[in-house]
C-alpha cells in the first residue's frame, strides 16, 4: 500500500504542484486547504504523513500541529513544516508545536522529497516479529481470582503516570475488563478490537488507536465486559505479538494477566521482566502462590524474576503471619497491601483510583512504594 501524505496549504497552486510531484514519486495524496479541514482530513484519512502549511487564514499550522499532538493517534505521525515564514523564531516556534521538521519555501523539489522519504523512514513500523523492546515490562497474576490484581496494576501505572513516567497499562482480560470502570473510562474495547486484527496488522500506529489516555498521563489499553470476547485469549501467539509491540511503545508496560495460567499468559510471563503474584494470607492461597511460582518455573521463567505481594483485602486476625508466609514461599513479600475495603470501593463507583482519591491513605502509601520500586527497577 503506497504511503499516503496528508498536504495541508491554502495556495492551490503549491497544493496541487506538490501534491503531483509526490503522487509521480509513488505516494497516496490527501490534501486540505486549511486548518481545520487538516484537522477533520488527518481523523478520517489516517496519512502517514503530513506536510503543513503555517500562514492559513483560519487555524494556522502552529495550531494544528500542537492540536494534533494532543491527540494520542497522531502523537508519533511526522509533521513536516513547509512555509514562507523561515525565520528562526517560526522554526523553533514550528518544533515547539509538535514539528518534526521544517522546510523553507520555495524548495526544490528533490529537497523536498528527500526530507519525505527521510521521515517516513524513520516512523515506519519495523515488521511485526522485530521491532526492539524498550520497557520494562512487569505482569502481575494473581494466585487466584479477586485478589485485587487489576485495582492494583490500575493504581501503579497512573502512580507512574503521575510521576511522570511513559507508562501504558494493557488489562489482558477480553471480555472481563473493569479496569475502565477504575479509571472512569467508558470506552474500553481497544483490546478486543486488536485480539481481531491478523498478527502482521498489529503496528505501533494501529495499536496506539486502540489506547485510551487516562487523565494521569497513562495510556490504557483496556479489556471489554463483553463475556464473549474471552476466546480472544485463545490465540497465544496474537496475545505475545501484541504484548511484543506494546513493550516497544513506552518505558513501562504493566500488565494486568487476572489469575490462572492459559496459553496466552504463559507466552505473555515470558516477555515480562519481573512477575508480581498477589497473594492473600490464607493457606490455600499461599499454597497455590507457591503452585504457580513451582508452574512458572518449570515453562523457563527463572525464579528471580517472579516476586510476590502480600494483598489483603479481609480486615480479619484470623490469617497466616507474613513471616509464615514468606517461609511457604521462600521468599520474602516486596510489599504489603492492607484492606481498604470502604476506600477500594469508593473508588471503583467514582471511577477515580485509589492514589489519586485518597493520596494519604496508608494504602496509598504502599501503592507508591511499590511504583517507586518498580520505577526504580526500570531505570536500572
Ligand atoms: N486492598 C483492598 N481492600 C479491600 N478491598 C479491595 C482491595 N483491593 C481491591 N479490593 C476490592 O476487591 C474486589 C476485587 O478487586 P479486583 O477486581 O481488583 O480484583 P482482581 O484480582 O483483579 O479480580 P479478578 O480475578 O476478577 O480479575 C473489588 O471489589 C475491589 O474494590
Ligand atoms: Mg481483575
Amino acid at each position: 500500500m503506497p504511503e499516503k501524505i496528508l498536504i495541508v496549504d491554502d495556495d492551490l497552486d503549491t497544493l496541487k504542484l506538490v501534491g503531483m510531484m509526490l503522487q509521480r514519486r509513488g505516494y497516496s495524496i490527501v490534501a486540505a486547504i486549511n486548518g481545520t479541514q487538516a484537522l477533520s482530513k488527518a481523523a478520517s484519512d489516517r496519512p502517514d504523513l503530513i506536510l503543513l502549511d503555517v500562514m492559513m487564514p483560519d487555524l494556522d499550522g502552529f495550531e494544528v500541529a500542537r492540536r494534533l499532538r494532543a491527540d494520542p493517534v497522531f502523537a508519533s505521525v511526522p509533521i513536516l513544516m513547509f512555509t514562507a515564514k523561515a525565520q528562526v523564531d517560526d522554526k523553533v516556534q514550528g518544533f515547539e508545536a509538535g514539528a518534526d521538521d521544517y522546510l523553507p519555501k520555495p524548495t526544490h523539489p528533490a529537497e523536498l522529497l528527500a526530507h519525505v522519504k527521510a521521515l517516513l523512514g524513520r516512523s515506519r513500523p519495523a515488521a511485526p516479529s522485530g521491532g526492539t523492546k524498550r520497557s520494562r515490562v512487569t505482569a502481575f497474576i494473581g494466585a487466584k481470582g479477586g485478589l485485587g490484581t487489576t485495582t492494583i496494576a490500575v493504581n501503579v501505572a497512573v502512580g507512574m503516570a503521575a510521576k511522570r513516567q511513559d507508562v501504558i497499562l494493557c488489562e489482558l482480560r477480553p471480555g472481563q475488563g473493569i479496569a475502565g470502570f477504575l479509571l472512569g473510562i467508558s470506552r474500553p474495547s481497544g483490546l478486543s478490537a486488536l485480539l481481531q486484527k491478523p498478527r502482521e496488522e498489529l503496528d505501533p500506529r494501529t495499536i496506539e488507536k486502540e489506547l485510551v489516555t487516562h487523565s494521569s498521563g497513562a495510556r490504557v489499553l483496556l479489556g471489554s465486559a463483553e463475556p464473549h470476547d474471552y476466546v480472544l485469549l485463545k490465540d497465544a501467539e496474537r496475545v505475545e505479538a501484541l504484548v511484543r509491540r506494546l513493550a516497544t511503545m513506552c518505558n513501562h508496560l504493566i500488565l494486568d494477566c487476572g489469575s490462572g495460567f492459559s496459553a496466552a499468559t504463559l507466552r505473555v510471563l515470558a516477555v515480562a521482566d519481573q512477575v508480581l503474584i498477589l497473594v492473600e494470607p490464607l493457606r490455600y492461597t499461599v499454597l497455590m502462590a507457591r503452585a504457580l511460582m513451582a508452574d512458572m518455573e518449570a515453562t523457563g521463567i527463572a525464579r528471580n524474576k517472579i516476586d510476590f505481594l502480600l494483598a489483603n483485602r479481609e480486615r480479619s486476625s484470623l490469617q497466616l503471619a507474613r513471616s509464615k508466609i514468606e517461609e511457604m514461599i521462600g521468599k520474602p513479600a516486596i510489599v504489603t497491601i492492607t484492606p481498604a475495603p470502604e476506600l477500594a470501593f469508593q473508588s471503583a463507583e467514582s471511577g477515580v483510583p485509589i492514589v489519586v482519591r485518597d493520596p494519604n491513605a496508608l494504602i496509598s502509601d504502599q501503592l507508591r512504594q511499590l511504583t517507586d520500586r518498580l520505577i526504580a527497577k526500570g531505570a536500572e
